[in-house]
């Protein structure tokens, strides 16, 4: 079954088509990936299906609903939660109190009912809190929890974004560039979490440029030129299709 439908999807920067009729489908428990040279409008795409921009044609479905109206929170709501390609965490806050916020909606206080302390708040607070803590037991973060999310090394600033999006309980997970910036080892590293993750249930569309990576882990690959799609397929496809291999070589004898 697939989980998401994207069909002929396009989004123009004034003259610029950075998504032009791109269609795909993500499989419910699978791993993703969406590939292509810089510019190609990755980014963009993950801004559309997050409701961070809006298209100017074509539909997304997810988990049977028609989700390309709403906004980012809506869609958060629904079970489709992010991280980002530039690190965004909040400073002068913990590792753990960065989670708590991504796990927000998912508490019945709102934020004004947290700020006027019902009693009933207080306990969801501590169930948030329990619950952010084993999901960075589960991301091997649980050591960070109370030291400050910007004095974390680079490698654990990523995995505490991914946890962040993990306590909203999605669904689906997209990921931009989880490895962006990481060296050959936490590169593995984060490869094989994202495979426990997908383990979990939770199903992950990523985009990454560490071709070891997305090889290794992807059930199926969508590769992006110019906004356009040009492939998708199962990994080894991919590797062999003379298009890609063409646009790949083209850019830095990849
Ligand atoms: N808000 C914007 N306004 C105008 N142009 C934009 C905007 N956002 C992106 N673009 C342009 O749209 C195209 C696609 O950009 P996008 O960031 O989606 O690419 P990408 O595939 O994520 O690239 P990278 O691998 O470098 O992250 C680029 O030409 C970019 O300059
Ligand atoms: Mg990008």
């Amino acid at each position: 079954m697939s989980l998401l439908e994207v069909q002929d999807l396009s989004k123009r920067f004034g003259g610029l088509k950075a998504v032009d009729h791109v269609s795909f489908s993500v499989q419910e428990g699978s791993i993703k990936a969406l590939i292509g040279p810089n510019g190609a409008g990755k980014t963009t795409l993950f801004n559309l299906l997050s409701g961070v921009l809006t298209s100017d044609s074509g539909t997304i479905r997810f988990n049977n609903s028609a989700i390309h109206t709403l906004q980012p929170y809506q869609v958060a709501a629904k079970g489709m939660s992010r991280t980002f390609q530039h690190i965004r965490l909040f400073t002068h806050m913990s590792a753990l109190e960065n989670i708590m916020i991504g796990r927000h909606i998912h508490t019945r206080a709102g934020f004004l009912s947290g700020m006027m302390a019902l009693p009933w708040t207080k306990k969801e607070e501590h169930a948030a809190r329990a619950r952010s803590l084993e999901i960075m037991a589960f991301l091997g973060i649980a050591d960070f929890a109370e030291t400050e999310a910007t004095s974390l090394a680079y490698g654990q600033q990523r995995t505490l974004e991914i946890a962040r999006a993990l306590a909203c309980e999605p669904k689906l997970l997209l990921l931009d560039e989880p490895a962006a910036g990481l060296n050959m080892r936490e590169t593995a590293e984060m490869a094989r979490l994202i495979s426990r993750i997908r383990d979990t249930g939770v199903t992950v569309l990523l985009v990454e440029h560490d071709m070891s990576l997305v090889m290794n882990i992807s059930d199926e690959i969508v590769v992006l030129s110019y906004g356009q799609k040009i492939a998708d397929d199962k990994p080894l496809a991919i590797q062999k299709n003379p298009e890609v291999i063409r646009i790949y070589l083209g850019e830095d004898d990849a």
